[in-house]
Protein backbone atom coordinates (compact mmCIF):
# COMPACT_ATOMS: atom_id res chain seq x y z
CA UNK A 1 0.00 0.00 0.00
CA UNK A 2 1.43 3.31 -0.99
CA UNK A 3 2.21 6.01 1.99
CA UNK A 4 -0.79 7.46 3.32
CA UNK A 5 0.23 10.11 5.96
CA UNK A 6 -3.76 10.91 6.89
CA UNK A 7 -4.49 7.49 7.71
CA UNK A 8 -1.75 6.96 9.12
CA UNK A 9 -2.10 10.00 11.91
CA UNK A 10 -5.85 9.08 12.52
CA UNK A 11 -4.96 5.21 13.07
CA UNK A 12 -2.01 5.98 15.58
CA UNK A 13 -2.56 9.34 16.97
CA UNK A 14 -3.26 8.70 20.95
CA UNK A 15 -0.16 6.36 20.81
CA UNK A 16 2.50 9.38 21.61
CA UNK A 17 3.77 8.68 24.58
CA UNK A 18 3.94 4.93 24.35
CA UNK A 19 5.57 5.34 21.18
CA UNK A 20 8.22 7.33 22.47
CA UNK A 21 8.98 5.91 25.63
CA UNK A 22 9.49 2.91 23.86
CA UNK A 23 11.51 4.21 21.34
CA UNK A 24 12.97 7.79 21.66
CA UNK A 25 13.49 9.43 25.45
CA UNK A 26 11.04 7.75 28.75
CA UNK A 27 12.85 10.03 31.31
CA UNK A 28 11.31 12.80 29.89
CA UNK A 29 7.39 10.56 29.13
CA UNK A 30 7.51 10.22 33.00
CA UNK A 31 8.56 13.76 33.68
CA UNK A 32 5.53 15.08 31.49
CA UNK A 33 3.01 11.82 33.20
CA UNK A 34 4.02 13.32 36.62
CA UNK A 35 2.94 16.96 36.16
CA UNK A 36 0.27 15.93 34.31
CA UNK A 37 1.43 17.62 30.86
CA UNK A 38 0.36 14.22 28.98
CA UNK A 39 -2.00 15.70 26.76
CA UNK A 40 -2.38 14.37 22.79
CA UNK A 41 -2.58 17.36 21.15
CA UNK A 42 -4.00 17.04 17.88
CA UNK A 43 -4.51 20.08 16.10
CA UNK A 44 -3.05 23.45 16.20
CA UNK A 45 -4.01 26.98 15.35
CA UNK A 46 -3.00 30.79 15.77
CA UNK A 47 -1.94 30.71 19.65
CA UNK A 48 -4.50 27.51 20.31
CA UNK A 49 -3.72 23.80 20.79
CA UNK A 50 -6.26 21.52 20.78
CA UNK A 51 -6.96 17.79 21.95
CA UNK A 52 -9.28 15.03 20.51
CA UNK A 53 -12.18 16.70 22.16
CA UNK A 54 -11.85 19.89 20.41
CA UNK A 55 -10.80 21.15 24.00
CA UNK A 56 -8.54 24.38 23.35
CA UNK A 57 -5.46 25.26 25.22
CA UNK A 58 -3.97 28.67 25.13
CA UNK A 59 -0.49 28.41 23.95
CA UNK A 60 1.69 30.92 26.11
CA UNK A 61 4.77 29.15 25.48
CA UNK A 62 5.13 29.29 21.13
CA UNK A 63 7.35 26.22 21.07
CA UNK A 64 9.91 27.82 23.43
CA UNK A 65 9.65 31.20 21.10
CA UNK A 66 8.99 29.51 17.83
CA UNK A 67 5.84 30.54 17.11
CA UNK A 68 5.52 34.39 17.05
CA UNK A 69 2.97 34.40 13.81
CA UNK A 70 1.33 31.58 16.03
CA UNK A 71 0.72 27.88 14.77
CA UNK A 72 0.15 26.93 11.33
CA UNK A 73 -0.14 30.55 9.59
CA UNK A 74 -2.13 30.27 6.27
CA UNK A 75 -0.05 32.28 5.11
CA UNK A 76 3.22 30.37 5.43
CA UNK A 77 1.01 26.83 4.76
CA UNK A 78 0.31 28.17 1.42
CA UNK A 79 4.08 29.44 0.65
CA UNK A 80 5.30 25.95 1.78
CA UNK A 81 2.19 24.33 -0.83
CA UNK A 82 3.26 26.74 -3.22
CA UNK A 83 7.12 25.68 -2.57
CA UNK A 84 6.29 22.47 -3.44
CA UNK A 85 4.53 22.80 -6.32
CA UNK A 86 6.93 24.79 -7.95
CA UNK A 87 8.91 21.97 -7.93
CA UNK A 88 12.25 24.12 -7.11
CA UNK A 89 15.69 22.40 -7.61
CA UNK A 90 16.32 22.03 -4.24
CA UNK A 91 20.36 22.16 -2.42
CA UNK A 92 21.97 21.83 -5.99
CA UNK A 93 24.76 23.08 -4.13
CA UNK A 94 26.97 23.64 -6.97
CA UNK A 95 24.85 26.53 -7.51
CA UNK A 96 23.71 29.67 -5.84
CA UNK A 97 19.74 29.29 -5.36
CA UNK A 98 17.26 32.25 -5.57
CA UNK A 99 15.56 31.29 -2.53
CA UNK A 100 18.49 32.28 0.00
CA UNK A 101 19.22 35.19 -2.01
CA UNK A 102 16.13 36.38 -1.74
CA UNK A 103 15.73 35.55 2.39
CA UNK A 104 19.21 36.88 2.65
CA UNK A 105 17.79 40.39 0.80
CA UNK A 106 14.61 40.09 2.89
CA UNK A 107 16.41 39.67 6.13
CA UNK A 108 19.15 42.29 5.58
CA UNK A 109 16.31 45.12 5.07
CA UNK A 110 14.96 44.69 8.67
CA UNK A 111 18.74 44.78 10.40
CA UNK A 112 20.90 47.96 10.21
CA UNK A 113 23.10 49.11 7.41
CA UNK A 114 26.33 47.77 9.29
CA UNK A 115 25.15 44.17 8.79
CA UNK A 116 25.71 43.22 5.09
CA UNK A 117 25.91 39.85 4.80
CA UNK A 118 24.40 36.34 5.62
CA UNK A 119 24.91 32.99 6.85
CA UNK A 120 22.08 30.46 6.69
CA UNK A 121 22.13 27.15 8.82
CA UNK A 122 19.21 25.11 10.09
CA UNK A 123 18.83 26.05 14.29
CA UNK A 124 19.94 28.30 17.24
CA UNK A 125 23.01 26.14 18.36
CA UNK A 126 24.36 26.08 15.02
CA UNK A 127 24.06 30.00 14.55
CA UNK A 128 25.80 30.29 17.32
CA UNK A 129 28.38 27.83 16.87
CA UNK A 130 28.80 30.01 13.43
CA UNK A 131 29.29 32.61 15.17
CA UNK A 132 31.90 32.23 17.82
CA UNK A 133 33.90 30.43 14.38
CA UNK A 134 33.18 34.02 12.63
CA UNK A 135 34.71 35.93 15.39
CA UNK A 136 38.00 33.75 15.45
CA UNK A 137 38.27 34.26 11.76
CA UNK A 138 38.04 37.69 11.98
CA UNK A 139 40.05 38.29 15.23
CA UNK A 140 43.15 35.28 14.98
CA UNK A 141 42.00 35.13 18.89
CA UNK A 142 41.47 32.55 20.97
CA UNK A 143 39.20 33.45 24.11
CA UNK A 144 35.39 33.74 23.73
CA UNK A 145 33.51 35.33 26.81
CA UNK A 146 29.70 35.20 27.56
CA UNK A 147 27.98 36.13 30.72
CA UNK A 148 26.82 34.01 33.40
CA UNK A 149 22.79 32.66 33.74
CA UNK A 150 23.21 32.38 29.53
CA UNK A 151 21.85 30.06 27.44
CA UNK A 152 23.12 29.49 23.36
CA UNK A 153 22.70 25.92 22.67
CA UNK A 154 23.57 22.43 23.71
CA UNK A 155 26.44 21.22 21.24
CA UNK A 156 30.44 21.77 22.22
CA UNK A 157 31.14 25.38 21.32
CA UNK A 158 27.36 26.65 22.59
CA UNK A 159 27.73 24.83 25.34
CA UNK A 160 30.98 25.75 26.75
CA UNK A 161 30.09 29.32 26.36
CA UNK A 162 26.12 28.36 28.66
CA UNK A 163 26.01 29.35 32.04
CA UNK A 164 24.10 26.37 33.08
CA UNK A 165 25.58 23.70 35.37
CA UNK A 166 22.51 21.07 34.99
CA UNK A 167 22.93 21.37 31.31
CA UNK A 168 27.02 21.15 31.29
CA UNK A 169 26.60 18.10 34.19
CA UNK A 170 28.42 14.95 32.82
CA UNK A 171 29.62 16.29 29.39
CA UNK A 172 32.89 17.96 30.29
CA UNK A 173 35.52 19.27 29.29
CA UNK A 174 34.37 21.78 27.12
CA UNK A 175 35.91 24.14 24.75
CA UNK A 176 39.23 25.84 26.37
CA UNK A 177 39.37 29.41 26.12
CA UNK A 178 35.92 30.51 27.09
CA UNK A 179 35.07 32.74 30.11
CA UNK A 180 31.70 33.96 31.54
CA UNK A 181 31.40 37.12 34.05
CA UNK A 182 28.22 38.72 35.73
CA UNK A 183 25.32 40.40 34.16
CA UNK A 184 25.85 43.80 34.98
CA UNK A 185 29.80 44.06 35.91
CA UNK A 186 31.44 46.28 33.53
CA UNK A 187 34.88 46.10 35.37
CA UNK A 188 35.52 42.36 34.88
CA UNK A 189 34.49 42.59 31.24
CA UNK A 190 37.07 45.29 31.09
CA UNK A 191 39.59 43.36 32.82
CA UNK A 192 39.12 40.28 31.09
CA UNK A 193 38.74 42.26 27.47
CA UNK A 194 41.92 44.38 28.43
CA UNK A 195 43.97 41.15 27.25
CA UNK A 196 43.42 41.69 24.11
CA UNK A 197 43.41 37.82 23.58
CA UNK A 198 39.39 37.68 23.17
CA UNK A 199 37.67 36.95 20.00
CA UNK A 200 33.78 37.48 21.00
CA UNK A 201 31.76 38.31 23.70
CA UNK A 202 28.15 37.07 23.30
CA UNK A 203 25.12 38.01 24.84
CA UNK A 204 21.06 37.65 24.40
CA UNK A 205 19.83 41.26 24.94
CA UNK A 206 17.31 39.79 27.01
CA UNK A 207 18.63 35.84 28.69
CA UNK A 208 16.12 33.52 28.15
CA UNK A 209 16.42 31.67 31.33
CA UNK A 210 14.88 33.97 34.26
CA UNK A 211 14.05 36.69 31.47
CA UNK A 212 17.24 39.27 32.77
CA UNK A 213 18.50 42.48 31.50
CA UNK A 214 20.43 44.92 32.69
CA UNK A 215 18.76 47.90 33.63
CA UNK A 216 21.01 50.65 32.86
CA UNK A 217 23.33 51.30 29.75
CA UNK A 218 25.83 48.14 30.15
CA UNK A 219 25.30 47.32 26.55
CA UNK A 220 26.06 50.32 25.49
CA UNK A 221 29.54 50.67 27.40
CA UNK A 222 30.08 46.56 27.39
CA UNK A 223 30.01 47.23 22.90
CA UNK A 224 32.25 50.48 23.88
CA UNK A 225 34.59 47.86 25.58
CA UNK A 226 34.60 45.49 23.00
CA UNK A 227 35.59 48.01 20.37
CA UNK A 228 38.01 49.38 22.63
CA UNK A 229 39.81 46.33 22.63
CA UNK A 230 39.55 44.47 19.00
CA UNK A 231 36.87 42.35 20.24
CA UNK A 232 33.15 40.99 18.21
CA UNK A 233 29.96 41.87 19.80
CA UNK A 234 27.95 39.08 19.11
CA UNK A 235 23.98 39.60 19.99
CA UNK A 236 22.27 35.81 20.33
CA UNK A 237 18.64 37.19 19.24
CA UNK A 238 17.59 33.11 18.89
CA UNK A 239 15.14 34.09 21.20
CA UNK A 240 14.37 37.56 21.72
CA UNK A 241 14.44 38.08 17.34
CA UNK A 242 11.43 38.65 15.14
CA UNK A 243 9.45 40.87 17.38
CA UNK A 244 9.71 38.42 20.65
CA UNK A 245 10.36 41.83 22.96
CA UNK A 246 8.63 44.28 21.28
CA UNK A 247 11.52 45.30 18.40
CA UNK A 248 12.17 43.21 15.55
CA UNK A 249 15.90 42.66 17.36
CA UNK A 250 15.93 42.97 20.97
CA UNK A 251 19.37 45.19 20.56
CA UNK A 252 17.11 48.23 19.54
CA UNK A 253 16.18 48.87 22.78
CA UNK A 254 19.13 50.13 23.77
CA UNK A 255 20.35 51.10 20.63
CA UNK A 256 23.18 48.44 20.11
CA UNK A 257 25.32 47.75 16.56
CA UNK A 258 26.13 44.21 17.40
CA UNK A 259 29.24 43.06 14.91
CA UNK A 260 27.00 39.80 14.42
CA UNK A 261 23.84 38.51 15.24
CA UNK A 262 22.44 35.08 15.74
CA UNK A 263 18.69 34.14 14.42
CA UNK A 264 16.72 30.84 14.53
CA UNK A 265 13.24 29.86 16.14
CA UNK A 266 10.87 31.99 14.63
CA UNK A 267 12.62 32.95 11.89
CA UNK A 268 11.10 30.16 9.89
CA UNK A 269 7.46 30.49 11.63
CA UNK A 270 7.74 27.09 13.12
CA UNK A 271 7.59 24.56 10.22
CA UNK A 272 11.17 23.81 8.93
CA UNK A 273 14.05 24.47 10.64
CA UNK A 274 16.33 27.55 9.77
CA UNK A 275 19.04 29.39 11.39
CA UNK A 276 21.02 32.56 10.26
CA UNK A 277 24.25 34.42 10.79
CA UNK A 278 24.32 38.37 10.08
CA UNK A 279 27.47 40.27 10.15
CA UNK A 280 29.64 42.87 8.38
CA UNK A 281 31.17 42.24 5.13
CA UNK A 282 34.50 42.17 6.37
CA UNK A 283 33.81 39.81 9.08
CA UNK A 284 32.19 37.44 6.92
CA UNK A 285 35.30 37.58 4.37
CA UNK A 286 37.37 36.94 6.85
CA UNK A 287 35.94 33.71 6.86
CA UNK A 288 35.63 32.47 3.10
CA UNK A 289 39.00 34.47 2.58
CA UNK A 290 40.30 32.59 -0.45
CA UNK A 291 38.89 30.72 -3.35
CA UNK A 292 40.00 27.64 -1.67
CA UNK A 293 37.58 28.52 1.38
CA UNK A 294 34.51 29.51 -0.25
CA UNK A 295 32.56 26.34 1.36
CA UNK A 296 34.94 26.14 4.78
CA UNK A 297 32.08 26.47 6.84
CA UNK A 298 28.47 25.24 5.39
CA UNK A 299 25.51 23.37 6.10
CA UNK A 300 24.29 20.51 3.74
CA UNK A 301 20.42 21.91 4.36
CA UNK A 302 21.49 25.41 5.27
CA UNK A 303 19.88 26.93 2.65
CA UNK A 304 17.00 24.62 1.74
CA UNK A 305 14.09 26.14 -0.41
CA UNK A 306 11.75 24.91 2.36
CA UNK A 307 13.16 26.61 4.98
CA UNK A 308 14.00 29.48 3.15
CA UNK A 309 10.36 29.51 1.45
CA UNK A 310 8.85 29.73 5.38
CA UNK A 311 11.21 32.39 5.96
CA UNK A 312 9.92 34.72 3.67
CA UNK A 313 6.36 34.33 3.94
CA UNK A 314 7.01 35.06 7.89
CA UNK A 315 8.66 38.00 7.44
CA UNK A 316 6.06 39.00 5.50
CA UNK A 317 3.43 38.07 8.10
CA UNK A 318 5.14 40.07 11.11
CA UNK A 319 5.13 43.02 8.75
CA UNK A 320 1.48 42.61 7.30
CA UNK A 321 -0.17 41.77 10.57
CA UNK A 322 2.00 44.46 12.72
CA UNK A 323 3.53 41.75 15.08
CA UNK A 324 6.23 43.26 16.39
CA UNK A 325 3.91 46.29 17.07
CA UNK A 326 1.07 43.99 18.59
CA UNK A 327 3.82 42.41 20.91
CA UNK A 328 4.89 45.71 22.25
CA UNK A 329 1.21 47.07 23.48
CA UNK A 330 -0.47 43.60 24.26
CA UNK A 331 3.16 43.15 26.48
CA UNK A 332 2.83 46.15 28.05
CA UNK A 333 -0.91 45.29 28.76
CA UNK A 334 -0.08 42.32 29.79
CA UNK A 335 2.88 43.44 32.17
CA UNK A 336 0.98 45.81 33.62
CA UNK A 337 -2.18 43.44 34.43
CA UNK A 338 0.32 41.26 35.88
CA UNK A 339 1.35 44.10 38.38
CA UNK A 340 -2.10 44.71 39.02
CA UNK A 341 -1.85 41.12 40.69
CA UNK A 342 1.07 41.83 42.82
CA UNK A 343 -1.15 43.36 45.91
CA UNK A 344 -3.56 40.59 46.60
CA UNK A 345 -0.87 37.84 45.78
CA UNK A 346 2.05 38.72 47.55
CA UNK A 347 4.23 35.84 46.37
CA UNK A 348 4.75 38.21 43.06
CA UNK A 349 8.45 39.36 43.54
CA UNK A 350 8.65 41.10 39.83
CA UNK A 351 7.31 41.47 36.90
CA UNK A 352 9.73 41.51 34.37
CA UNK A 353 10.23 41.28 30.40
CA UNK A 354 10.16 43.43 27.11
CA UNK A 355 6.94 43.11 24.77
CA UNK A 356 5.83 39.21 24.89
CA UNK A 357 8.58 37.38 26.51
CA UNK A 358 7.94 37.89 30.25
CA UNK A 359 9.02 36.93 33.61
CA UNK A 360 6.96 36.18 36.88
CA UNK A 361 9.21 35.88 39.97
CA UNK A 362 7.82 34.85 43.30
CA UNK A 363 9.73 35.13 47.03
CA UNK A 364 8.81 34.49 50.23
CA UNK A 365 5.85 36.87 51.10
CA UNK A 366 5.68 38.31 54.35
CA UNK A 367 2.12 37.98 55.56
CA UNK A 368 1.71 34.80 58.23
CA UNK A 369 -0.30 32.79 56.21
CA UNK A 370 1.40 32.96 52.79
CA UNK A 371 4.89 32.29 54.31
CA UNK A 372 3.69 29.45 55.95
CA UNK A 373 3.03 27.36 52.79
CA UNK A 374 5.60 29.16 50.89
CA UNK A 375 7.96 27.78 53.15
CA UNK A 376 6.77 24.47 52.88
CA UNK A 377 6.59 24.32 49.86
CA UNK A 378 10.27 24.94 49.69
CA UNK A 379 11.37 22.55 52.35
CA UNK A 380 9.47 20.04 50.05
CA UNK A 381 11.59 21.37 47.04
CA UNK A 382 13.35 24.30 46.01
CA UNK A 383 11.77 24.26 42.69
CA UNK A 384 8.19 23.02 43.43
CA UNK A 385 6.56 26.59 43.67
CA UNK A 386 6.74 27.79 40.40
CA UNK A 387 5.99 24.67 39.37
CA UNK A 388 2.78 24.25 41.35
CA UNK A 389 1.85 27.10 39.63
CA UNK A 390 2.38 25.78 36.05
CA UNK A 391 0.43 22.61 36.78
CA UNK A 392 -2.76 23.96 37.54
CA UNK A 393 -2.59 26.66 34.54
CA UNK A 394 -2.60 23.89 32.25
CA UNK A 395 -4.71 21.33 34.36
CA UNK A 396 -7.30 23.55 35.32
CA UNK A 397 -7.05 26.24 33.07
CA UNK A 398 -5.82 24.92 29.45
CA UNK A 399 -3.05 27.11 29.89
CA UNK A 400 0.18 26.22 28.62
CA UNK A 401 3.31 27.99 30.62
CA UNK A 402 6.92 26.92 31.72
CA UNK A 403 9.21 27.10 34.35
CA UNK A 404 11.63 29.97 33.58
CA UNK A 405 14.88 27.95 34.29
CA UNK A 406 16.26 25.01 36.73
CA UNK A 407 16.24 26.40 40.98
CA UNK A 408 14.36 29.47 40.36
CA UNK A 409 10.82 30.88 41.44
CA UNK A 410 9.97 32.51 37.94
CA UNK A 411 7.58 31.44 35.28
CA UNK A 412 7.99 32.35 31.93
CA UNK A 413 5.26 33.40 29.68
CA UNK A 414 6.26 33.33 25.43
CA UNK A 415 2.42 33.86 24.21
CA UNK A 416 2.61 33.79 20.02
CA UNK A 417 2.33 38.14 19.18
CA UNK A 418 -0.77 37.80 17.74
CA UNK A 419 -2.62 37.47 21.02
CA UNK A 420 -5.07 40.07 22.01
CA UNK A 421 -7.37 41.36 24.76
CA UNK A 422 -8.78 37.89 25.76
CA UNK A 423 -6.14 36.20 26.19
CA UNK A 424 -4.72 38.45 28.70
CA UNK A 425 -7.64 38.90 30.73
CA UNK A 426 -8.41 35.02 30.82
CA UNK A 427 -4.68 34.49 31.71
CA UNK A 428 -4.69 36.85 34.63
CA UNK A 429 -7.87 35.60 35.62
CA UNK A 430 -6.06 32.04 35.92
CA UNK A 431 -2.96 33.11 37.30
CA UNK A 432 -5.25 34.95 39.91
CA UNK A 433 -6.85 31.94 41.15
CA UNK A 434 -3.66 29.61 40.71
CA UNK A 435 -2.23 32.21 43.35
CA UNK A 436 -5.00 32.58 45.42
CA UNK A 437 -5.32 28.80 45.65
CA UNK A 438 -1.71 28.20 46.63
CA UNK A 439 -2.54 29.73 50.36
CA UNK A 440 -5.66 27.78 50.38
CA UNK A 441 -5.91 24.87 53.45
CA UNK A 442 -7.30 22.61 52.54
CA UNK A 443 -7.04 23.11 48.48
CA UNK A 444 -5.93 21.47 45.78
CA UNK A 445 -2.36 23.42 45.76
CA UNK A 446 -1.55 22.53 48.96
CA UNK A 447 -2.92 19.16 48.42
CA UNK A 448 -0.77 18.97 45.64
CA UNK A 449 2.23 20.02 47.81
CA UNK A 450 1.08 17.74 50.50
CA UNK A 451 1.53 14.75 47.80
CA UNK A 452 4.69 15.55 46.61
CA UNK A 453 5.96 15.38 49.81
CA UNK A 454 4.44 11.85 51.05
CA UNK A 455 5.97 10.92 47.84
CA UNK A 456 9.26 12.51 48.56
CA UNK A 457 9.35 11.10 52.15
CA UNK A 458 8.25 7.92 51.54
CA UNK A 459 4.71 7.71 52.39
CA UNK A 460 3.41 8.43 49.25
CA UNK A 461 0.89 6.64 47.08
CA UNK A 462 1.72 5.96 43.74
CA UNK A 463 0.94 8.92 41.68
CA UNK A 464 -0.39 9.26 39.05
CA UNK A 465 -2.31 10.58 36.47
CA UNK A 466 -3.71 13.84 36.94
CA UNK A 467 -7.23 13.28 37.50
CA UNK A 468 -9.39 14.90 34.65
CA UNK A 469 -13.19 15.48 35.74
CA UNK A 470 -15.96 17.60 34.12
CA UNK A 471 -15.61 21.19 34.92
CA UNK A 472 -16.16 24.51 33.33
CA UNK A 473 -13.08 26.77 32.13
CA UNK A 474 -13.69 29.48 30.28
CA UNK A 475 -10.73 29.72 27.87
CA UNK A 476 -11.81 32.48 25.66
CA UNK A 477 -12.78 31.40 21.84
CA UNK A 478 -9.82 31.37 19.86
CA UNK A 479 -9.85 33.95 17.22
CA UNK A 480 -9.65 33.64 13.27
CA UNK A 481 -12.76 31.65 13.27
CA UNK A 482 -11.29 28.50 15.44
CA UNK A 483 -14.14 26.53 17.41
CA UNK A 484 -14.39 27.75 20.83
CA UNK A 485 -14.03 25.58 23.76
CA UNK A 486 -17.09 23.94 24.98
CA UNK A 487 -15.99 20.38 26.01
CA UNK A 488 -14.86 18.34 28.43
CA UNK A 489 -13.02 20.63 30.88
CA UNK A 490 -10.62 19.49 33.20
CA UNK A 491 -9.96 19.78 37.16
CA UNK A 492 -6.99 18.65 39.15
CA UNK A 493 -7.60 16.74 41.66
CA UNK A 494 -5.57 14.02 42.21
CA UNK A 495 -1.89 14.10 44.38
CA UNK A 496 1.00 14.90 41.56
CA UNK A 497 4.64 14.56 42.57
CA UNK A 498 6.60 17.08 40.39
CA UNK A 499 9.59 14.31 40.58
CA UNK A 500 9.91 11.33 42.25
CA UNK A 501 13.57 11.84 42.42
CA UNK A 502 13.11 15.11 43.93
CA UNK A 503 15.36 17.86 42.47
CA UNK A 504 12.57 19.55 40.73
CA UNK A 505 14.67 19.15 37.60
CA UNK A 506 11.87 19.66 34.60
CA UNK A 507 12.50 23.30 34.29
CA UNK A 508 13.92 25.12 31.07
CA UNK A 509 16.28 27.25 30.18
CA UNK A 510 15.04 27.91 26.64
C1 LIG B 1 19.41 32.56 23.04
C2 LIG B 1 19.45 31.17 22.48
N1 LIG B 1 20.51 30.79 21.75
C3 LIG B 1 20.59 29.57 21.21
C4 LIG B 1 19.59 28.64 21.39
C5 LIG B 1 19.67 27.29 20.78
O1 LIG B 1 18.77 27.20 19.72
P1 LIG B 1 18.29 25.78 19.15
O2 LIG B 1 17.51 25.12 20.22
O3 LIG B 1 17.50 26.13 17.93
O4 LIG B 1 19.53 25.03 18.78
C6 LIG B 1 18.45 29.00 22.14
C7 LIG B 1 17.37 28.03 22.37
O5 LIG B 1 16.53 28.16 23.21
C8 LIG B 1 18.39 30.29 22.70
O6 LIG B 1 17.33 30.68 23.43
Amino acid sequence: MSFDLKSLVAARMGENYELHAQHLNPTLVQVQRTIGFDRVYVRAKGAYLYDAEDNAYLDFLSGYSVFNVGRNHPVVAKAVHDALDLDLPNMVQMDCSLMSGLLAEALLKKMPPHLEAVFFCNSGTEAVEGALKFARAATGRPRIVSLKGSYHGLSYGALSITGSETFQEGFGPFLADTEMVPLGDLNALATTLAMRDVAAFIVEPVQGKGVNFPADDYFQQAQALCRQYGTMFICDEVQTGFGRTGKWFAFEHWGLEPDIVTMAKTLSGGYVPCGAIATRRAIYQKTFSRLDRCVVHSSTFGRNNLAMTCALATLSVLEDEQLVENSETVGNLLMARLRGLMKQHPFIKEVRGKGLMIAIEFHEPPQFKSKLAWRLMHKIDQSLFPQLVVVPLLSKHRILTQVAGHHMDVIKILPPLTIGRKEVDYFINALDQTLTECTTFPGPIMELARNTAQLRFGRGKKRPTAARKTGTPQVPAPTNGHRPLNGNAITLDGPVALNGKGNGRNGSAH
